[in-house]
């Protein structure tokens, strides 16, 4: 049976490429929007040899409203996923315009081109951020939105309560907010992963530059907090998990109003476990110190994932083991991300 057309904005990205290959996996039609200030076209490519599907790629601005709309007449589309956006916590402190710009006009853009154009399904990219520093832990959907103490993180709960608004506004909406926790891991071929640009400001993307050494030695943040070995805990999820959520998060999408779910393992670890994981796994040393506390960091949060359980059917199936050693593989394989071509094969999953 033909699947409906999926528009997914900012495809080209981490989580947009791996959520692309499962969409195209599962029969669905896939338009990419993406203007690649952090994406990869070779993601995309990698992506159709994969599946051995085509996608339809379009290289724009989320914020060009010609842009979507002339998309919008030429793809008969049935939903969108929004991933398009700005990511780095630590830029948006400097750069609070281009951060609510991208991240809420964005948004802005996108709604009012879909409105144009009858489409009222639509997936959003939210974050765990949102429950703000004083939630307690676990975090659950039924807790209000925190204050936020950065742009990112505030351009993230603007646009949750914009979609809010919106659906209130018009019952012919239906939304889907999907609050992600730690996204880490890669597609276990390899062939796909999280290729940050520069520094990478993230645990796990960088160990596996210090593990394939491109780096010499990570800086753990903080040894002083009140947890169990004093570093940070959170909540990592398989990127492949996240995609499956997505797919998911799309049959929601015939119930009108907004929809809010955790996606995250309801387990947390620390930064020094991870350590630990990744030089089991990968057979090599991740030489560390101790720097001091990262401002912003909180100590410890995790979800609660038994509301996309219960309402999506949605569960985290794969666990550290998985997250590590297909992070390490895609690592391994592509030195350099997608920049260079050291393997371009396709490898097993074992
Ligand atoms: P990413 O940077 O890899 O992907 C975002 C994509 O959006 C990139 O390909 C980029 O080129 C594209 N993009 C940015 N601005 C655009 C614009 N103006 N027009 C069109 N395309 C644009 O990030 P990701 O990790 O895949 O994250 C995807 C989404 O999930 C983001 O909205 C992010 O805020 C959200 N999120 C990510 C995490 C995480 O830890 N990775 C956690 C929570 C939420
Ligand atoms: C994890 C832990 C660091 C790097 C961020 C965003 C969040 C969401 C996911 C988008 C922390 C420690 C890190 C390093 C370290 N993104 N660390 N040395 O901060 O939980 O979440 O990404 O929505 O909004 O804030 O993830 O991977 O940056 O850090 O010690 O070089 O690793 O202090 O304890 P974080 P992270």
């Amino acid at each position: 049976m033909q699947k409906s057309k999926i528009l997914v904005t900012g495809g080209a990205g981490y989580i947009g490429s791996h959520t692309s290959l499962m969409l195209l996996e599962e029969g669905y039609e896939v338009v990419v929007l993406d203007n690649l200030i952090n994406g990869s076209q070779e993601a995309l490519r990698r992506v159709e040899h994969i599946t051995g599907r085509p996608l339809t790629f379009i290289k724009g601005d989320i914020r060009d409203r010609a842009c979507l709309d002339q998309l919008f007449s030429e793809h008969d589309i049935d939903a969108v996923i929004h991933f398009a956006g700005l990511k780095a916590v630590g830029e948006s402190v400097g750069q609070p315009l281009a951060y609510y710009d991208t991240n809420l006009g964005g948004s802005l853009a996108l709604c009012r081109a879909m409105q144009a154009a009858g489409v009222f399904r639509l997936v959003f990219s939210s974050s765990a951020t949102v429950y703000g520093p004083d939630a307690p832990v676990p975090y659950h959907e039924s807790m209000p939105r925190g204050g936020t103490s950065n742009p990112y993180g505030t351009s993230k709960s603007m646009v949750e309560k914009t979609l809010e608004d919106l659906s209130h506004s018009d019952e012919r909406w239906s939304i889907v907010l999907l609050r992600y926790f730690n996204p880490i891991g890669a597609h276990p071929s390899g062939r796909l992963g999280e290729d940050p640009q520069g520094v990478p400001n993230n645990l796990l993307p960088y160990i596996a530059q210090v593990a394939v050494g491109r780096r010499p030695s990570l800086k753990v943040f903080g040894d002083d907090y009140a947890t169990e070995d004093g570093t940070c805990v959170r909540d990592y999820l398989h990127v492949m998990d996240l995609a499956e959520g997505h797919v998911s998060a799309l049959g929601r999408l015939s119930l009108p109003g907004t929809h809010v779910y955790n996606l995250g393992t309801g387990q947390g670890l620390s930064v020094l476990q991870m350590v630990e994981a990744f030089e089991r796994i990968s057979e090599r040393p991740i030489p560390y110190q101790f720097a001091p506390r990262r401002e912003g960091d909180l100590a410890a949060f995790w979800a609660d994932p038994h509301k996309a359980q219960q309402e999506l059917g949605w569960l985290a199936r794969r666990g550290l083991d998985d997250m590590i050693s297909d992070t390490w593989r895609w690592q391994r394989q592509n030195p350099h991300g997608y920049r260079t071509e050291i393997n371009t094969t396709s490898h097993g999953a074992s």
